[in-house]
């Protein structure tokens, strides 16, 4: 235990500290992590603590601290603030109902549409090479393509929505942090993007969804400038950097494990329930912040008013409690409870369903053209406690026919 450094970022490049998390959740008692700039706080591991606490925003706030695990000043605290990830009931009902208006069945079967097209298309510019980093030139891109289609960003500036999301998620990885200004900088240039954005939007609206989400009212109430930029920056990050790395784990997955790809590649039915079990085991999320609003329990463990209490949802869902031998990759696990997109409770991932769809086509389009992918060179990882993060996999693979000329 002593050694145990769940906040100490460089502890996740090699890989998870599984064995961490093992011992932790062997113990009754819920871990103390000191940290070095902040209060230190209180580690649940267990998947039915994760999921109690998780579920419970009035016994653990999410505005109060905001959900990042680094402490913030009062002024980033309050700017966060204005996120609906980092808002409570009765603030973020009615904020998410707003949000829900953009997120419109119709909305999403547009997006399934192009999806598939735009799958083809990712494969077709990689096909013929036999070779490329899958991070960059597959998994990055589906995420990238459909986000701006959502928020209306024109594709060619897509690139600038990758360039400013690695660089305030990648803040404390050397290959995206080039200044220690650099997270806010990006930040700086992605609100001025969007208030352009809106501006446009607002003199000539178009079937997107920032113009719907910029004339939607719920309770008399409309987003503010501020609340915009909030919203497109979470979905920019939200968006891109979790379904990427979730493609990336699932490539890495089915490369090791040859007899479950076999197994998908004879039968793309299993596709569905393949995806569920990558979610599982890459857990692109491994955990977030809350804060206790009362003296209160958690399994037997005291937990103070105000106490800063974090989550981890990468430990929970290698819960050998909840799932048969949690570190067995198999794509046919059923039932598969894991809470990649949360543990439940009103800020349920609002991007699941999205995903979930953007993985079953990209994977789908990946296996029926290239089925012999295979690594070709080292994985690098991101340096972050918080997304587990793959930033290059080389791979190669047969080279195959365009399906649309170049
Ligand atoms: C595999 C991909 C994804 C994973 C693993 C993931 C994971 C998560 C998690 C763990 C949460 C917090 C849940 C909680 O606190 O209970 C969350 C919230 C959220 N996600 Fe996702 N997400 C993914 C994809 C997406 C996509 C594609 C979008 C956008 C379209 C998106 C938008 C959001 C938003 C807006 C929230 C905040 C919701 C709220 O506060 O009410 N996510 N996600």
């Amino acid at each position: 235990m002593a050694t145990i450094d769940l906040f100490e970022r460089s502890n996740y490049v090699e890989q998870v500290p599984f064995d961490w998390f093992d011992e932790l959740r062997k113990s009754d008692k819920a871990f103390w992590q000191d940290e070095p700039d902040g209060p230190g706080f209180w580690c649940f591991t267990r998947h039915a603590d994760v999921v109690e606490i998780n579920r419970d925003w009035e016994r653990f706030s999410s505005a109060k601290g905001g959900t990042l695990v680094p402490h913030m000043d009062d002024e980033a605290l309050s700017m966060q603030q204005q996120m609906m990830l980092n808002m409570d009931p009765p603030l973020h009902t009615r904020y998410r109902l707003l949000i829900n208006k953009g997120f419109t069945p119709r909305m999403v079967k547009q997006l399934d549409d192009s999806m598939r097209d735009r799958a083809t298309r990712i494969v077709d510019a990689i096909c013929e090479k036999g070779e490329c980093d899958f991070v960059s030139d597959v998994a990055a891109e589906l995420p990238l393509q459909v986000i701006s289609d959502i928020l209306g960003v024109p594709q060619e500036d897509r690139f600038r929505v990758f360039d400013w999301s690695n660089r305030m998620i990648g803040a404390d990885d050397p290959e995206y942090a080039q200044s220690e200004d650099n997270p806010l900088e990006a930040a700086m240039e992605l609100y001025a993007y969007a208030h352009n954005l809106a501006a446009e939007r607002k003199q000539n609206a178009q079937d997107d969804i920032v113009s719907i989400l910029l004339n939607a009212e719920v309770e008399g109430h409309t987003l503010t400038e501020t609340e915009f930029d909030m919203f497109f920056l979470l979905l920019s990050v939200a968006g891109n950097e979790t379904t990427r790395n979730a493609l990336a784990h699932g490539m890495l997955a089915l490369i090791e494990h040859p007899d479950q790809r076999q197994k998908l590649v004879d039968d793309l039915s299993l596709m569905p329930s393949a995806v569920e079990e990558i979610l599982r085991w890459g857990t692109p999320v491994m955990c977030f912040r809350r804060t206790a609003t009362q003296d209160t329990e958690v399994n037997g463990n005291h937990i103070k008013a105000g106490d800063k209490v974090v989550i981890w949802y990468i430990s929970a869902n290698r819960d050998e409690t909840v799932f048969d031998d949690p570190y067995t990759f198999d794509i046919t696990r059923s039932p598969n409870p894991h809470i990649s997109f949360g543990g439940g409770g009103p800020h349920f991932c609002l991007g699941a369903n999205l995903a979930r769809m953007e993985m079953n086509v990209m994977f789908e389009e990946l296996f029926r053209r290239l089925p012999d992918i295979e690594l070709n060179g080292p994985v690098e990882r991101l340096k972050s406690h918080f997304i587990n993060g793959i930033k290059h996999l080389p791979v190669k693979f047969t080279p195959a026919a365009r399906v649309h000329p170049a």
